[in-house]
């Protein structure tokens, strides 16, 4: 007679073999975002979703969601984390209101310009915080994108920082930007991006922080004709992958996904980067008002700012060594 344990010892090697014969699985991934279609990172998740097409042999394929089309990013988050949503492009604004320590991205003239925002977002220090997401987010990061750096426009002249007094000031939903300009006795207004446009033609808000290439795209200067180039802030973003998802894929998959989606956003940064300062130009040559703030025009707030983020984020100080190493020659 046939032992129980031979009978279980030959069943699972059957199994086994079963598993081996079967073809490798396919999948149809949703991957949301809320830029809208002509945003450079929503060309980078359609070129992500046709390279895994193609590296995959068409097993599988990725349906790009743009504009919010799947809700705003607090809803695409919660979708990621039941496993309803496979992908996101997500700005690290809102994976701050989730993970307090990714809130060190918005210190105040963390960096000097978009080319050290460039180089952080590439070092060491700023992949190690993705060692958080799994457990305190539900999110597995892939990688870093960002867009320009921030800047400020107003239906009013802007000559100083005390001129942004009083203003209703548009900002991404995010606490790090609302305590900046809480400190700079403004009334901070969060608004996710597709409702700029109108909030500032119907006169609900006086001023927005924003970047120039949201500034070109959108024509925000058409309702806001004052422009303080401060860059004030980097504006990191982050390719992520539902961690319930992930957990079904197998390691030859995770590996293709990631060297793609990161060779996507390795992309986003390097575009950025680049077109920065044609852009400025660009803005420079429209019929609006423009001047200049730095960091010491803006030493009181950057000082409350410090205050408040250096006790919620110990990830500060780890981004700032990473700065002064980049600052070596
Ligand atoms: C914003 O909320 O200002 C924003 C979001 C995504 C890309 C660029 C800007």
């Amino acid at each position: 007679m046939i032992s129980l344990r031979k009978l279980l010892a030959t069943a699972s090697v059957a199994s086994c073999l079963t598993l081996l014969s079967l073809p490798a699985m396919s999948q149809d991934f949703r991957l949301g975002l809320i830029t809208p279609p002509s945003h450079h990172w929503t060309q980078a998740a359609q070129s992500f979703a046709e390279t895994l097409n193609q590296q995959s042999e068409g097993r599988h394929s990725v349906s790009v969601f743009p504009a919010a089309q799947l809700g705003n990013e607090a809803q695409m988050v919660q979708q990621l984390q039941t496993g309803a949503l496979d992908m996101a492009f997500l700005t690290v604004a809102e994976v701050s209101n989730r993970v307090p320590e990714f809130g060190a991205w918005y210190a105040p003239y963390l960096v000097d310009n978009i080319d050290e925002a460039a180089a952080l977002l590439k070092s060491e220090a700023a992949e190690s915080m993705f060692e958080l997401l799994p457990q305190q987010a539900g999110l597995i990061g892939i990688g870093y994108g960002m867009a320009g750096m921030r800047q400020m426009m107003a239906r009013t002249t802007l000559n100083t920082p005390a001129d942004l007094s009083g203003l209703k000031v548009r900002i991404t939903p995010f606490d790090p930007i609302r305590d900046f300009y809480a400190a700079l006795n403004t009334a901070p207004t969060p608004l996710p991006l597709p409702a700029v446009y109108d909030a500032l033609a119907n006169r609900q808000i006086d001023a927005i922080d924003m970047d120039f290439d949201s500034i070109l795209i959108f024509r925000f200067y058409e309702r806001a004709e004052n422009m303080m180039i401060s860059n004030h802030m980097m504006f990191p973003m982050v390719g992520v992958v539902s961690a319930r998802v992930w957990r079904n894929l197998s390691a030859d998959d995770q590996a293709m996904i990631t060297d793609l989606m990161k060779a996507e956003l390795d992309q986003v940064i390097e575009t950025f980067r680049l077109q920065e300062a044609e852009q400025e130009a660009e803005l420079r040559s429209l019929n609006i008002t423009i001047t200049e703030a730095d960091r010491d025009d803006f030493a009181d707030s950057v000082a409350q700012w410090e205050a408040i983020w250096s006790e919620k984020s110990s990830s500060l100080g780890k981004l700032r060594e990473a700065v002064e190493q980049i600052r070596q020659p």
